[in-house]
């Protein structure tokens, strides 16, 4: 398939799952004692008003954040729905490529355009309401 075939998939590869807790420290020792898991990076986000910590699995990442303020969306997240499953990070060559595709296509997004997030990333949000239900974030390296 050529690569500007329009039915080529631009999700290369699954970045990261992301899990709202509310305790960094304790679900960072859950994954190291119960699965293993290696640390890789740790990053306060401030604009997200967040403390991530990334765990290998293999080329992908299992995510855990935190908030750092109340006023975080995922502070909101944690009293509305409690911890678990925040969103999925899809890994894309270009992310305004892929934003646009969506938007393209009619469905809602959360960042009209591509902004930096953790590790250098370029990155930038789907909205869950047009994505059955699930938040995408679209994760460029
Ligand atoms: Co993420």
């Amino acid at each position: 398939m050529s690569e500007s075939s329009k039915s080529e998939g631009v999700l290369t590869e699954i970045d990261h799952v992301a899990i709202a807790v509310n305790d960094l420290d304790a679900a960072v020792t859950y994954y190291q004692d119960t699965f293993g898991c290696e640390v890789a990076h740790r990053e306060v986000v401030e604009r997200d008003g967040v403390e991530e910590v990334l765990l290998k699995v293999a080329d992908s990442y299992v995510q855990l954040l935190t908030p750092i303020r109340d006023d975080s969306p995922v502070a909101k997240y944690l009293e509305k729905k409690g911890e678990g499953i925040h969103h999925v990070g899809y890994r894309v060559a270009d992310c305004a490529t892929a934003l646009d595709r969506v938007k393209a296509q009619g469905h809602k997004v959360i960042d009209e355009a591509p902004r930096p997030g953790s590790r250098g990333t370029t990155v930038a949000f789907v909205h869950p309401k047009t994505a059955y239900g699930t938040l995408i974030e679209l994760v460029e390296e």
